[in-house]
C-alpha cells in the first residue's frame, strides 16, 4: 500500500465503536474520525437555532450551519457556526436528536464532502453507520462492530452514570432501541453491513481483546504504522 489506508468501523450505538476506533487510531498512528459527533454537532446547531422539529426547515436551516472540522494536534475538534462544540455533544438527548434528523437526505449531503476531505490522503480511521457502504465505499479495511441490546445499554448506562448523568438502565435501553430502528430503517444510507466488512461481535469481549483482533487483520492487510 502506498498511500495509507482508510479502515472504517461502522456498528450500532453502544457496540464499543469509539473507544475502539479511537484506540486502533492511537495504535496505527492515524487520524481518528468520529462522524457521529458531525450529526450531533448539526443536532445541537439546530437546537441552538430553535429548531421544532419540523422536516420542511430541516434542509434550509443545516444548509445555513457551518460545521468545520479542525485538526488540532492529531485530534479532530467539531465547530459549528464558529463555536467550538466538541465536548458538549455526547448526551443521550442529542443523541436522540443526531438519529433523527441524520436520517434527512439535506443534512447527510451537507456532511459528504467534510468526510471524504479529510480522509483524502488516507491514514484514517472512520467510525460511523455509513462509513464503508456510503462515504468510503472503496477503503481498505472495514469492520463491522456489533453486540446484544442488553450489553450495549448496560455499557451506555455506566457511562453516562459515570460522566455524572442522572439516568435508569431502562431509559438507556428505550434510548438504544429507538437509535436501532431509526439508524436501520432510514432510506438513506440506513445502518448495514458492509458487503466486504469482518463482522466483530463485541458481546462479552473486553475492549482491549476486540482490539487486538482488529489490529492482526489491520497487520495481515498490511496497514501497519511501520510500512
Ligand atoms: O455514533 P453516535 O452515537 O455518536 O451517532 C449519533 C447519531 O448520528 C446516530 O444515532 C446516527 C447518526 N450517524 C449517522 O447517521 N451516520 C454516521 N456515519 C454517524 C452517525
Amino acid at each position: 500500500m502506498n498511500r495509507k489506508p482508510v479502515v472504517t468501523i461502522d456498528g450500532p450505538a453502544g457496540a464499543g465503536k469509539s473507544t475502539i476506533s479511537r484506540e486502533v487510531a492511537r495504535r496505527l498512528c492515524f487520524l481518528y474520525l468520529d462522524t457521529g459527533a458531525l450529526y450531533r454537532a448539526v443536532a445541537y446547531g439546530l437546537t441552538v437555532r430553535g429548531y421544532s422539529g419540523n422536516d420542511a426547515e430541516l434542509a434550509g436551516l443545516c444548509r445555513s450551519l457551518r460545521v468545520e472540522l479542525q485538526n488540532r494536534d492529531g485530534e479532530l475538534r467539531v465547530s459549528v457556526d464558529g463555536e467550538e462544540v466538541t465536548g458538549k455533544l455526547r448526551t443521550e438527548e442529542i443523541g436522540i436528536l443526531a438519529s433523527t434528523v441524520s436520517a434527512s437526505p439535506a443534512v447527510r449531503e451537507a456532511l459528504l464532502s467534510l468526510q471524504r476531505d479529510i480522509a483524502a490522503e488516507g491514514g484514517v480511521v472512520a467510525e460511523g453507520r455509513d462509513m464503508g457502504t456510503v462515504v468510503f465505499p472503496g477503503a481498505e479495511v472495514k469492520f463491522f462492530l456489533d453486540a446484544s441490546v442488553e450489553e450495549r445499554a448496560e455499557r451506555r448506562y455506566r457511562e453516562l452514570i459515570g460522566k455524572g448523568e442522572r439516568t435508569s438502565l431502562a431509559e438507556v435501553t428505550r434510548g438504544i432501541v429507538i437509535r436501532d430502528r431509526q439508524d436501520r430503517e432510514r432510506a438513506v444510507s440506513p445502518l448495514r453491513v458492509p458487503p466486504d466488512a469482518r463482522i466483530i461481535d463485541t458481546t462479552g469481549k473486553p475492549i482491549p481483546q476486540v482490539v487486538d483482533i482488529m489490529m492482526r487483520i489491520l497487520e495481515d492487510a498490511g496497514a501497519s504504522p511501520a510500512r
